[in-house]
Formats: structure tokens, sequence, C-alpha cells
């Protein structure tokens, strides 16, 4: 591929000549933009040095009509903004076209443009921010990242550019490869279940557990980003969702969301289940808050939930792919081998929690792909984006 690497102002600016190196090692042309701040940071020497070629900053470049950056949207196949500030984010998202690098983003398809965030994590979380992030997703932009971790200003948080390595393998699995400006699954329509289910005590208490939402999340985004109709059945969780092709279904208990499930699953091309359901829920739920009795202990019934997953694995169409997630503590790969094959599935994301940085509540993920046809597929620990990018791959190849 002919890439262009994009660097702006900020100080993860020092790892993109890394990048450059990378990519240009997996075989890919490699050319630079920057932004004046970005040379702040890292310098045009380098830059030149690492892609052999000049790099591109200046908007007119001593020609009052130049036109560089329609030559260059055309000659590339993809655009890697690392890092992205929030500055270039806002500009983005108003198509502000103020320097070189922002007026050659205007120019480019926004589907052929990959974002690696880096900032501060208040400016990260800062709800101008997420709302630029989300229209820029819903355009087709696709973002890397930001990573967890200790960030320049001496803070904690979410922030963090993705290392350059997680950002050349999201290049190497990306929709765009496709040729199709990524929309490979347009009309298509998935399922995608995420998040815990809370299974209710009395009128204040419930059963549930440390899911939220966030790989069930960034499933329905990717397989959105990639064309397709969402279904997104999602148990209670704080994230929120805007996208014009997913349908969000909220719903409380296991019950609940083995109804939501059933119903859309038939006019589905496939269905991916993420969610943490529990197994079992309380015989009954007082319709009160439960009083404490005595000093004794408290006795609570529980029956059986219904397995969503198996239920679909029965109902499966040909021409229907059923992908379920195993969250396992031992036996790993023994067990999910056991729950592809019981429940009739075509793939199993398989998650330790022995892996750090894996599981509930995490930015990252760490997963084994098990295919029916034996395929079998380890990830490095990247980020949820990531893991969902490498699954959506991996389960629409065919
Ligand atoms: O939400 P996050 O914080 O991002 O965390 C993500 C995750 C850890 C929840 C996710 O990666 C994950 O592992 N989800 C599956 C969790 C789980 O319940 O695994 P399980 O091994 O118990 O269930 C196996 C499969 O059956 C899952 O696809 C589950 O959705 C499904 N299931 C389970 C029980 C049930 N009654 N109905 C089901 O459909």
């Amino acid at each position: 591929m002919k890439i262009i690497v994009g660097i702006t102002g900020g100080i993860a600016a020092y790892k993109s000549p890394e990048l450059v190196r990378l990519l240009k090692k997996a075989g890919h042309e490699v050319r630079c933009a920057a932004t004046a701040h970005a040379l702040e940071f890292t310098t045009r020497a380098t830059l030149e040095t690492v892609s052999g070629v000049p790099l591109y900053s200046d908007l007119f470049a001593g020609n009052a009509t130049s036109t560089e950056h329609i030559s260059l949207k055309d000659w590339a196949d993809l655009l890697v903004v690392a890092p992205a500030t929030a500055n270039i984010i806002g500009k983005m998202a108003s198509g502000i076209a103020d320097d070189a690098l922002s007026t050659l983003l205007l120019a480019m398809a926004p589907q052929r443009v990959l974002l690696a965030p880096a900032m501060n994590s208040q400016m990260w979380a800062h709800p101008a921010l997420q709302r630029n992030l989300e229209l820029l997703r819903s355009w087709g932009v696709v973002t890397v990242g930001p990573d967890d971790g200790p960030l320049a200003c001496g803070t904690s948080g979410t922030g963090r550019m993705s290392d350059p390595a997680a950002i050349a393998a999201a290049v190497a699995n990306g929709d765009w490869t496709n040729g199709d400006g990524g929309q490979r699954l347009a009309g298509e329509r998935w399922l995608v279940t995420a998040g815990p289910t809370y299974e209710r005590i009395d009128s204040v208490r419930f059963i549930g557990n440390y899911s939220s939402g966030k790989m069930g999340f960034a499933l329905a985004r990717v397989l959105a980003e990639a064309g397709a109709e969402v279904e997104l059945v999602s148990g209670p969780t704080s994230l929120s969702i805007s996208h014009p092709r997913i349908h969000t279904e909220r719903v409380e208990s296991a019950r609940e969301m083995y109804a939501a499930a059933t119903k859309a699953f038939p006019a589905c091309r496939g269905a991916i289940l993420s969610a943490a359901v529990a197994d079992y829920r309380p015989r009954e739920c007082a319709d009160h808050k439960l009083k404490k009795q005595g000093s004794e202990g408290m006795t609570l019934q529980l029956v059986q939930n219904p397995d969503i997953l198996a239920t679909l694995g029965a109902m499966k169409a040909p021409g229907q792919t059923l992908v379920g997630f195993a969250l396992e503590t031992d036996n790993e790969l023994q067990n999910a081998h056991s729950k592809l094959q019981r429940k009739n599935l075509d793939f199993i994301v398989m998650n330790s929690l022995r892996d750090a940085g894996a599981g509930f509540g995490t930015d990252t993920n760490k997963v084994t792909i098990l295919g029916t046809d034996g395929s079998s597929k380890e990830s490095a620990l990247m980020s949820k984006e990531e893991i969902a990018r490498l699954i959506v791959n991996t389960v629409t190849a065919s």
C-alpha cells in the first residue's frame, strides 16, 4: 500500500519515525506530512531520513498555486495520523483546512483515514472531543487507541498513543485493504450482544458481573464501519454509541437479552455474542427491599437462565455465522473448544482472566480465535478496538 503518515503536535510524535520504519519494513511505500507543531517534537531531517522522501509540511511551498494535497491524496491508499491531537480531530470534524496536513485530510475520503489519538486523559474524556470522534467514525474514519498508562503531563490515564507496532498491526488488519472504501459488509445485518446482565433479587439489589460493554460496543462499531447494519443488544452499561447503522436495544436481564437476540437473529447474516450473561437468576424477585432478619445468613435459591448462544446455535440456518466468546480462568483452550462444538458455533473467541489487561472492564484484551475448521489465531494484547477488528476480519473473511 501507499501510506501517508501524518504527524501532529504532541509528545508522542517522537514515536512517529518508528511507525514509518515499521510500515516500510512491512513493504509499504510511505510519505510523511507534518504540522508545524509536530516539528517541535520530531524533526524534518528524521522524517525525511526514515521515509526516504521529502516531507509535506508547507501548503504552498513557495508556490501560491500548489495542489500537492490533491496529488498526495490521489497517491495514497491510506492516511495514518499518529499522533492525532485533539486539535486535528476537532479540525477534521469541522472541515477546517488551514495548513498542509489539515488540507490533505479534508481532501481524503474519511474511509481512508486512520487516527491514533494521543492527549491528556481529561482532554480525551471531554464531550467535545468524544462528539468529534463519533462524527468522524460515522463517516468511516477508524481509530486505534489511545491506551492507558503514564502520560507526559505526569498523570496516568487513557490518552497514550498506541505503540507503533499496534498501529502497524491495525494497518495490516484494516478494512481499507479490501479496496472497497471500508464498506465490505454493506447489505449485511449483524447481531452483537454486549455488557453484563442484572438478575434482580429485590427492588434494589441484583446479581451482576464486571462486564463494561467495551468489547461488544467496539465490535458493533467495527462492523458498522465496515458497512454492516448492526443490532446491538446491550445489558446495563454506562457506554453509549451513536452511528447511523447501529440500532441499540437496552435490556437488563438474561431473559430480556434472550428475547431480543432470538427475535433479531433470523434476519441477520451473523451474530457475535460478547455479553457476559448470568447463568443463574434468583428463583423469586421480591417487589420490595428485603429486610435483614435475625443474625442468621440468608439462602438465595437460583434457577438457570436460558443459554442464548446455544439457542442461536440450534436456530442457525445455512449461510449464517455464529461467534461466541469464552471467558476462562483455567483449561482455557480445552473449555473453549468444547463450547465451540457443544453450541454449534463457527468461531469462538477465548479470553483468559489469567492474562493481565484482558477481560472485564479494561480498554485492552488478548484473545485466541478458534474456528470449527481447526484454525487458531492468537492475538497480542491490543486495544478492544483492534481486537474487534481482528475478530470481524477473521469471521467475515470467507
Ligand atoms: O464488557 P467488557 O468489560 O469489555 O468485557 C468483555 C468480556 C470479558 C465480557 C468479553 O470479552 C467476554 O469474554 N464475554 C463472554 C463472557 C462470558 O459470559 O463467557 P462464558 O464463557 O460464560 O459464556 C460463553 C458464551 O455464551 C458467551 O458468548 C456468552 O455471551 C454466551 N452466553 C452465556 C450464558 C448464557 N446464558 N447465554 C449466553 O449467550
